[in-house]
């Protein structure tokens, strides 16, 4: 019986998944090589260091500590600038019916995201008030695929894992779902979500019966 659902928030909420990769390949030209959509698949849900590292792993860069902080920071810089001039058109089609679907039927609603900008972009879509948690890059140790953003959203709501549903556009956060013993339902391509319970396009014409496992 499920009891919470807790969301992604970039590429599941908004299309912030897009300037994330725009900025991460603009940082990858900048270093002299090339940073393909395929690649930015397994940048998805991982925190900013750990992306920065998988990027200079993908051009064969070696540099030191406080150039890679250098780098993170030019990158957050320019995705920083797309997200500050979103609006709320930018709340990816079907969000706000779900949502509203959902609390009708008296099920709590939180965030989970790696994002260090959550706060920043729920505000630009004006939609901090919609969420009864939010657990922020902020506020974890461990990005995913560790559970420990859903655990904490969990917890915050009062719910037990196994009565929460987690929707995810990243195999990372798949992953932290299922090993924090949530049901998963993959937001986007099956071919990519393979570990996903359930996999859905988007969040469009979604009835609440995506809520039944049984
Ligand atoms: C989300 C995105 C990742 C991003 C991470 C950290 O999980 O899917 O692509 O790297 O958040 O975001 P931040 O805004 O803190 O750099
Ligand atoms: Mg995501």
């Amino acid at each position: 019986n499920i009891k919470a659902c807790l969301f992604d928030l970039d590429g599941v909420i908004v299309n912030t998944a897009k300037y994330h990769y725009l900025a991460w390949k603009r940082l990858a030209n900048e270093l002299g090589f090339e940073f393909s959509e395929e690649d930015n698949e397994r940048l998805k849900g991982v925190s900013r260091m750990e992306s920065l590292e998988i990027l200079l792993e993908i051009g064969n860069k070696e540099v030191d500590e406080n150039t890679k902080l250098k780098l993170a920071e030019k990158k957050n810089g320019w995705y920083r600038e797309y997200i500050t001039k979103m609006d709320e058109s930018e709340i990816l089609p079907g969000v706000k019916d779900f949502i509203k679907t959902l609390k009708e039927n008296g099920i709590k609603v939180a965030i989970g995201s790696s994002s260090k900008n959550t706060m920043t972009i729920l505000e630009s879509i004006n939609m901090v008030n919609e969420f009864e948690a939010i657990i922020d890059g902020n506020k974890i140790s461990k990005a995913k695929p560790d559970p420990e953003v859903f655990l904490l959203g969990a917890e915050a709501l009062d719910i037990k894992p196994e009565e929460c549903v987690v929707f995810e556009d990243a195999t990372a956060g798949v992953e932290a779902a299922k090993r924090g013993g949530m049901y998963a339902i993959g937001v986007g391509s099956p071919d990519i979500l393979k570990e996903a319970d359930k996999v859905i396009p988007n969040l469009e014409n979604v009835s609440i019966d995506i809520l039944n496992f049984e």
